[in-house]
């Protein structure tokens, strides 16, 4: 087990094999109480790989010591799969170190990683590493493209996992903007866009740190389907949405930016111009049916109702035009119903949410920046735009 800081080098680690010939992909399968997987996904996944790249690919399981005994289970089965290798950390824990750890003693050029519960399809292993050989610096199984899904997941645990997607967005807009699934622990990268990099993760969320602080220029996605646990039970507590926090602040501050984005100019100015356009539109929309519903000289209904109604139709009125206009591209490529429906879905409650942090802001900057409720409320409806836009951008139009 390698320790000291969590460093990838330039070069697989010499006398590891006796062979100098180097190995094209390294898995890593970090495990913690696995014992009624371990065998399966081991056997799995060698023969998958026996028939893309035999010989020229290494499994390395990296247990954390699991008091049930993985480790043991996966030693004996070294004898049988002569690509598999097999760690036992008894000095450090969680996931992501897990990661680096059996990355340091990869010999591949190409390191991946895949979960040691069979929940990350095995299939999609060839797709992610055909994507590197292509030319990508980093390949992702990604439930949020084509193909992609969670099999039966909770309302609650979709918006979780969502609400802490947008989160990232806000503070880290330029790495976790890169990727449409950036929680996702499948993955593979290239050595070179790594090394020399030292990785600090907290918690889960190890792509983060990869894309956060290597040097990652291509990125593909492979869709994929997050299966159901049959075996054994997920490790996921509060606590990894703590961590999880955690590691984005300290990815931001550690790395002084907000990733690539100020690096590299790809604001899209064209799309961002068009949508506040439409925004601009949906004012009218707005105004004209509150006063269609509410003025005395028409039909005269309280205010209350009727502002939720006009907020809806400018909402409705605003979906149509970017749909149309502002994001013509996607539309075009989607235009199945359902699609479109899920996508105004999402647009109606990424601009509700706007509409709480347009309150909240008003409220900060007018108790806390300018004591001016219109000047304040430009700012809010400034900073909601944004907030509309980049949010819309990433998780209703996807682009
Ligand atoms: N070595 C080690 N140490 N392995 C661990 C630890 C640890 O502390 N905690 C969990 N693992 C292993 C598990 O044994 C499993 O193989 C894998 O890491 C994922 O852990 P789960 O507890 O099954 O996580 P999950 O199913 O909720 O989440 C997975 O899917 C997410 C969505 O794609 C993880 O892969 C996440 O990284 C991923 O984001
Ligand atoms: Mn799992």
């Amino acid at each position: 087990v390698p320790t000291g800081p969590l460093k990838i080098l330039e070069l697989p680690p010499n006398g590891v094999r006796t062979s100098s010939k180097s190995i094209h992909l390294s898995l890593v399968i970090p495990t913690y109480k696995e014992r009624d997987n371990i065998k399966n996904v081991v056997s799995i996944l060698s023969q998958l790989l026996d028939e893309s790249i035999p010989g020229n690919y290494e499994l390395i399981v990296v247990d954390d010591d699991s008091p049930d005994r993985t480790w043991e289970i996966a030693q004996s089965l070294l004898t049988e799969y002569p690509q598999l290798r097999v760690m036992r950390r008894q000095q450090e824990r969680g996931l992501s170190s897990a990661v680096i750890r059996g990355w340091q003693a990869a010999t591949g050029s190409v390191l991946g990683v895949i979960d040691g519960d069979l929940q990350h399809p095995p299939e999609v292993l060839t797709q992610l590493l055909r994507s590197v050989d292509q030319g990508a610096d980093l390949a992702v199984a990604s439930r949020h493209v084509d193909g992609g899904g969670v099999s039966s997941w909770s309302v609650v645990r979709r918006v979780l996992s969502r609400g802490a997607q947008m989160l990232g967005l806000v503070i880290l807009p330029g790495v976790l903007g890169r990727v449409s699934d950036p929680m996702s622990g499948y993955f593979m990268v290239r050595r070179s866009a790594i090394a020399n990099a030292t990785l600090n993760p907290v918690g889960y969320k190890i792509l983060l740190e990869v894309i956060g602080r290597g040097k990652v220029n291509q990125v593909a996605e492979v869709g994929y389907v997050f299966c159901e646990r049959k075996e054994g039970e997920s490790k996921v507590t509060w606590k990894q949405y703590i961590d999880y926090i955690h590691h984005l602040v300290r990815l931001r501050l550690s790395t002084g930016r907000v990733g690539r984005l100020s690096r590299k100019v790809n604001f899209p100015v064209r799309r961002f111009l068009r949508f506040g356009l439409v925004g601009f539109s949906g004012v009218f929309v707005d105004m004209a049916v509150l006063y269609l519903l509410s003025d005395p000289t028409t039909l005269a209904w309280p205010l209350t109702p009727s502002k939720i109604i006009a907020g809806e139709i400018a909402i409705l009125n605003n979906f149509f035009w970017n749909d149309a206009w502002t994001f013509a591209d996607v539309s075009a490529r989607q235009q199945q119903w359902q699609q479109r429906l899920k996508r105004f879905v999402k647009f109606n409650a990424i601009c509700l949410a706007g509409l709480v942090l347009n309150v909240l802001i008003l409220n900060l900057v007018l108790n806390f920046v300018i004591p001016n409720r219109y000047i304040a409320n430009f700012i809010a409806i400034a900073v909601v735009t944004i907030w509309n836009f980049w949010i819309n951008l990433k998780l209703s139009w996807r682009v």
